[in-house]
């Protein structure tokens, strides 16, 4: 397939500010990797497993625990550096770009028993159904797709009392629309899983959603500020400034809370 015809426009690509990036992707894996090793339970020993998206790379080697020596777990990603340092005792991280590149590389068509990806389709807007499609080709018949992402929309202030709870949910609603303007960032790929799935013809799928009520200061709320800070370029071209130095300040305020966004999951297997 081509390579030039599909643009992946990464907004948080570490390039340039790795030290930020990287502490913004350990923290991820602090906060969302108790909750995606559970959901990866149904991994067996002597599977051959895709990480598409590895990011750092701590769900690429908790597979590759799982999988054992006669298993193999292969992360890919558009950028390895984040990953670099990382070893695999029976896999590696190849780079490789879910949208474009060749799937002969990390083993072509029919290789993988389980292909999971957590917060990707979140970058490729408008390309999310070719990315799954070209999953489910990946997978073997019987194996398992398993994608998890975000849903911005229902991110909230929780306290109706707060001073910053109406002028937070105003930014709320407004940056949701804005990142749906921009093509750069898909705010509710979440929601979307379950369809996509069906349309893939993925079969036996299943999916959960879930929401916490968190305060400013929490590992969530810093997650959530680095992500506004690492993509403050983007929005500032917009001028958004004032929404964001908003956001941030309810964000490292203990006395304001918030609903998050969703962490959906969705399961699906191929016939
Ligand atoms: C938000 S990070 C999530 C990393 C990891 N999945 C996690 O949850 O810890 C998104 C990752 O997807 C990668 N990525 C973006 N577009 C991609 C593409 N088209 N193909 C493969 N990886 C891509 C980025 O380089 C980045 O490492």
């Amino acid at each position: 397939m081509s390579s030039v015809s599909i643009e992946s426009k990464y907004v948080l690509a570490a390039g340039g500010r790795e030290t930020q990036e990287f502490a913004r992707l350990d923290l991820l894996q602090e906060i969302f990797d108790p909750t995606t090793k559970s959901r990866l339970d149904l991994v067996r020993p002597g599977w051959r497993c895709l990480e598409a998206g590895a990011g750092r790379g701590s769900i690429a080697r908790f597979l590759s625990q799982k999988v054992g020596a006669s298993g193999e777990v292969i992360g890919a990603d558009i950028d390895l550096a984040p990953s670099a340092g990382v070893a695999l005792a029976n896999g590696s991280f190849v780079k490789h770009n879910i949208l474009v590149d060749s799937l002969a590389p990390i083993g072509g068509p029919g290789s993988f028993d389980l292909v999971h990806a957590r917060f990707l389709l979140q970058h490729i807007y408008d390309h999310e159904d070719l990315a799954i499609q070209r999953m489910v080709e990946l997978l073997k018949p019987g194996g398992w797709l398993v994608i998890e992402d975000l849903e911005a929309a229902t991110m909230a202030a929780a306290d109706p009392n707060h001073p910053l709870s109406e002028g937070y949910d105003q930014i709320i609603t407004g940056s949701v629309a804005a990142m749906r303007a921009s093509r750069a960032v898909d705010p509710t790929p979440g929601r979307t899983l379950v369809p996509r799935f069906h349309r893939a013809g993925l079969v036996n799928i299943r999916h959960e959603g879930l929401l916490y009520i968190e305060r400013g200061g929490s590992k969530l709320a810093q997650w959530y500020v680095q992500s506004t800070e690492g993509s403050r370029r983007e929005y500032d071209e917009r001028g958004y400034n004032d929404a964001i130095d908003l956001t941030i300040r309810a964000l490292k305020d203990p006395d304001f809370w918030f609903q998050s966004g969703a962490f959906h999951c969705a399961w699906g297997q191929k016939q």
